[in-house]
């Protein structure tokens, strides 16, 4: 069952930044898919199953965020991730902003996943360490 959650995890991980990364690119094209009823509906439908399992996930194996650190890790990282995301495809003001926030974006994402693959907060920010 948990393995069963795991993988819809991170199934989830890899159609998020997938989906992510398509529309940023639609964005710097200015291609008309980026406002298609289903460009916009489909992440919600992805990060709402994405948050489902990680709760359910972190629920079975006891490991809460502010008691866990890399969870609380996980927590901060996707805030951060979803801000990014909201800059990069919709409020940054000017194209620079936008790609500078986009790729801002996925390098947090990748963060997230050193983490989640670590256990550990510093994730690949240990190479600085
Ligand atoms: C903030 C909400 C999140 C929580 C509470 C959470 C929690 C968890 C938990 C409990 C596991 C299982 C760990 C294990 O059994 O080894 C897991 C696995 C994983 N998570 Fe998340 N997660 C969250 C968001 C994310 C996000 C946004 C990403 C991607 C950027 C991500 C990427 C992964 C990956 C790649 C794994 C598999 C790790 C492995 O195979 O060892 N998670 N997550």
């Amino acid at each position: 069952m948990y393995q069963a959650i795991k993988n819809i995890h991170v199934t989830c991980v890899i159609l998020s930044i997938a989906g992510f990364t398509l529309r940023g690119w639609w964005m710097l094209v200015d291609h008309r898919l980026l406002n298609h009823r289903l460009t916009r509906i489909l992440p919600h439908v992805v990060d709402t199953v994405l948050l489902g399992s990680a709760i359910t996930l972190a629920v079975m194996i006891e490991q809460y965020p502010l008691q866990a650190p890399w969870v609380t890790a996980k927590v901060i990282g996707l805030i951060i991730y979803i801000l990014l995301g909201a800059v990069a495809l919709k409020r940054g003001r000017t194209r620079g902003v936008r790609v500078a926030a986009f790729v801002s974006a996925v390098v947090v994402f990748s963060w997230i996943v050193s983490v989640a693959l670590s256990k550990n907060v510093a994730g690949w920010l240990a190479v600085f360490a």
